[in-house]
């Protein structure tokens, strides 16, 4: 039996999500191109946009931060910002929050034109002749309403309406397959370098599990069996998120069973939570409206659109340009598929369907709500 006071973890921290790694490997010519793009901002001119992109779990956000870290010890003239645009789904959202960056105070939430906010950034920026390099993260959930393209276009065209302004914009996209692209308008302001960010290979992955291991757990505490299962999921998955998630829960099963080592089996175990990470992080960032409608796609199994209008409607009051746009924007967030976007295709009955199994929905729904 372990006491109360006994752990497998010497640095747990290190498994938690948002923990930025000391050791950061495989990703050095990312990074390199990166910081070339800010270089420019430490000579008072105006940076190369990026875009920044890869499918989930593959160091993007990570690698960022770790640029911004480094570059920010050679200059106070630049403002480094990361905004995560599932967190602040809208234009305006986003520009406060710069604005609170630079203010240190909240802009207020009503009353305030985009158009008058922006302006105080804009001035600030000018004023303080700072340059502001914002990374608009997990920027593929601004796309379904337009946000994406509004935003960009506002910051990337500031410079033309209030000369002298210094924005650079990195875009990071979370790629889960859905094709994206920007308005031809701001597709002709933008002109990025773009940076792709692969999966890993599977050495680069036990690699980088090894090191976490290593700085997580006291010695011989990961079992080799247990070790080749998360790394074996990673490659699966194709997400370190997975991977790191798997070490702290299966590290917690063993110590729920009073075990020194942790086993093959506590890594089974534990995968049956740490699939469903991505979906569940996906559906927290649903507001409640759109998880009634979620919950009812996932219930129903394959419904018929008018029929399934007509109960969420009952339910929520909301017309059907609403319900049109959350069926679109949990298409582009890989949560349903449906055959709206189509084109040619009057008259024919469409369907929504769950793209994971609704069980896992459900749980991932109760967890949320
Ligand atoms: N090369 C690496 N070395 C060490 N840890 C890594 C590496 N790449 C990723 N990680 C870890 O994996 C997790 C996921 O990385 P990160 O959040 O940067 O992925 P992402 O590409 O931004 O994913 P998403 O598209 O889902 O936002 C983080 O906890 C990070 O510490
Ligand atoms: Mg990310």
């Amino acid at each position: 039996m372990l006491l109360w006071d006994e752990t497998l973890f010497s640095n747990g921290e290190v498994l938690e999500l948002d923990h930025l790694p000391d050791h950061f490997a495989h990703r050095d010519s990312q990074m390199q191109a990166m910081k070339f793009s800010l270089k420019p901002a430490l000579r008072s001119m105006r940076p190369v946009n990026c875009l920044v992109k890869g499918p989930p779990g593959t160091g993007k956000t990570t690698a960022v931060m770790k640029v911004f870290n480094e570059v920010k010890e050679y200059t106070d003239k630049v403002i480094f910002l990361k905004v995560n645009c599932q967190m602040e789904p809208t234009r305006f959202a986003v520009v406060s929050r710069i604005y609170e960056e630079l203010a240190h105070i909240k802009p207020p939430t009503s009353g305030v034109a985009f158009r008058r906010l922006f302006e105080k950034v804009v001035k600030y920026l000018i004023d303080a002749d700072k340059t502001l390099v914002i990374a608009l993260d997990d920027i593929n959930y601004l796309f379904p309403e337009g946000h994406a393209d509004e935003l960009m276009y506002s910051l990337l065209r500031a410079h033309e309406q209030y000369p002298g302004v210094r924005m650079s914009v990195i875009a990071i996209i979370s790629d889960v397959g859905i094709p994206y692209t920007f308005d031809p308008r701001v597709g002709s302001v933008f002109l990025p370098e773009e940076i792709e960010f692969p999966r890993y290979e599977t050495d680069e992955i036990g690699d980088i599990i090894d090191n976490r291991i290593r700085y997580a757990f006291y010695q011989d505490v990961v079992s080799s069996e247990a070790r080749d299962a998360v790394v074996s999921y990673v490659d699966l998955t194709g997400d370190l998120r997975v991977g790191i998630d798997l070490l702290k829960r299966s590290g917690l099963n063993a110590e729920r069973r009073a075990s020194r080592t942790i086993s093959f089996e506590d890594v089974e175990r534990a995968y049956e939570s740490s699939r469903l990470l991505h979906l569940c992080r996906n559906i927290r960032s649903l507001s409640g409206h759109e998880k009634t409608l979620l919950e009812l796609i996932a219930k129903g199994n394959s419904l018929q659109t008018g029929e399934l209008y007509k109960t969420f409607h009952e339910l929520t009051g909301l017309g059907y340009t609403r319900f049109y746009e959350i069926i679109e924007k949990m298409h582009v967030s890989r949560l349903v598929d449906s055959d709206f976007s189509g084109k040619g295709m009057r008259g024919r009955t469409r369907y929504v369907t769950p793209v994971y199994d609704s069980s896992d929905i459900l749980k991932c729904l109760e967890k949320t709500f």
